[in-house]
Formats: C-alpha cells, structure tokens, sequence
C-alpha cells in the first residue's frame, strides 16, 4: 500500500497541500497518498491520533490547530520549540515528532526570487503566528538586523523578548507601526491584513529594496504599494510550496526543487 499522508484543519477544503505533494510524490517517484482531513475544532487531538493509529505515515497541521500540534509532540525539532507551533508531524521509535515547515518555506521562496538574505536588513510587518515561525530560520540563513513592526507595538515588543535568546547571531528590535522608517533590504508582511481585505498603510519614510507578502491569490495593498515604488514584490505562493517541499523531505528524505512548482 502507498505512504499515506494528510492535512488536519478547519476548515480544510481550500487545502493546496494534496495537490502540491502529489505533485512532488510525480516528479520524484514515491508511492504516496495524501488526503484532506476536517477535524471538530474541539477534535483535533482524536482525530490526530486516529490517522496515526491507523497506520498513516505524517501529517501537516494548519489553522487553527498548530499549537495543538506543538503541545502533543514528544519530541520537537529546534525551530519548531522556537515557532511553539507545529505544521509537519510524524512517527518515529513509536513517539510523536514535530517540525515547523514556514520558516524555511519562506527562505527558499526568497532565494528563488533571488533576493539576497546573508547580512541584511529584515523588516517584518505583524507580530502573530506567522511572524514567531520564520524569525529563527531567517537568521539561519544570514539576516542580521530584524524589525518586528506591529499595529500594537505591545505585541512586538514582547515577541521581540521571548525570541532574542533564541537567535543571538541578529539583533532584534520592536517597532510601532505608523512611526516606521529606515531603509530595509526586504519587508515582509505577515499580518493577516490581506486575507481579511483591510488595507495595510506603509510609511513614505520607509523605504526597502523588496518586498514579500506571506498572502496568496489575495488582493493586497501591501504588495499594491511597493509595486507602486517600482520595487521587486512577491506574493506567498512560493513560501507555500516552500513549506509543503520542506515536509515532503522530512518524511521522503528526497527534496523536490521549487523552481519546478511554480
Ligand atoms: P497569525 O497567526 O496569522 O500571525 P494573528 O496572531 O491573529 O495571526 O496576528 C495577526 C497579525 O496581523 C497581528 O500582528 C495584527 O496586528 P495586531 O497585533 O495589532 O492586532 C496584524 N494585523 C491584522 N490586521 C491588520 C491591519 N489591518 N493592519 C495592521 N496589522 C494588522
């Protein structure tokens, strides 16, 4: 019987990652079968062990259930404890692993476009889930100043303190969002403002050589403005296949290449 895969979420039919891994499981040679799995918002723990029970091989964890993921792990990789939140689960010697899959999606999405990341300045717009999980792997692959600006600097600042032990090699700070200014190698935007159609409003003080906005498939006024300014702008759909690649290699120990998914 193929290796049998799923996504856990809720709601899940808007899910890509079948598609996507089948895709890879084509391009690579691997028997595999990954199905769409809607659990109960009280469920997830059930419906988790289930799959496993029942033989399947791994499985990816979205919205609204990462932090669920994370907590019934016994064991987790270090970005993973860092994101505190976990997309990417599997068996192994009979205990529950988990990883964290964003971070690094975004990296290779980055490199792709061939932006460069070693020793530059990073801005990053919010300071919710999808910020915490791509800090550490952006310094891992040569950031050396972030910016974390949020609507409520509050929120900022204390991600800003719960994260700086954890990546010593950048210097982290914390920043409003309405004073913001500076030069940036790359602002990212990891509000949920595109995904609920507000407008999101970029200083004329601040300026930056690109631009990523973490969204797909959205209408974004982030991404409206800075191809306003001229600058090279990308929306999400490379850090998605980034991070449906990085699971497929942790569990199939093969890594398709990006390029060939978009
Ligand atoms: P996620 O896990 O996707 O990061 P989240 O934890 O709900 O989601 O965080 C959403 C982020 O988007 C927050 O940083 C939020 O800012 P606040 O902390 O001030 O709420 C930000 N956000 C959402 N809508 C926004 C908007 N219209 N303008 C600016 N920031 C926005």
């Amino acid at each position: 019987m193929s290796k049998q895969f799923a996504v856990i979420g809720n709601p899940i039919e808007q899910s890509r990652s079948p598609e996507l891994h089948h895709a890879f499981a084509a391009k690579t040679g691997i028997d595999l079968h990954y199905s769409k799995r809607l659990a109960p918002l009280d469920g997830f723990d059930a419906s988790m062990k289930a799959f496993f029970a029942q033989g399947g091989a791994g499985m990816n964890v979205t919205v609204p259930f990462k932090e669920q993921a994370f907590a019934a792990c016994a064991v987790l990789t270090e970005r993973a404890k860092i994101a505190k939140a976990v997309n990417t689960l599997w068996m192994e010697n009979g205990k529950l692993h988990g990883d964290n899959t964003d971070g690094q999606g975004l990296v290779d999405a980055i490199k792709v476009l061939d932006w460069n990341l070693e020793h530059t300045d990073i801005l990053i717009i919010g300071a919710g889930g999808a910020t915490r999980g791509v800090i550490y792997p952006l310094v891992q692959a040569g950031a050396k100043k972030i910016v974390i600006a949020n609507r409520t600097l509050a929120r900022a600042e204390q991600l800003v303190e719960d994260l700086k032990d954890a990546v010593p090699a950048a210097e982290l700070s914390a920043a409003g969002l309405d004073a913001l200014q500076g030069h940036f190698d790359i602002v990212i935007n990891a509000t949920s403002a595109s995904l609920s159609g507000d407008a999101l409003i970029l200083p004329k003080a601040l300026q930056f050589k690109q631009a990523y906005e973490m969204a797909y498939g959205k209408t974004s006024s982030f991404l409206d403005q800075a191809k306003a300014r001229g600058v090279p702008a990308s929306e999400g759909f490379g850090m998605l296949v980034g991070q449906a690649i990085e699971s497929f290699r942790i569990w199939n120990g093969v890594k398709p290449d990006l390029k060939d998914f978009l």
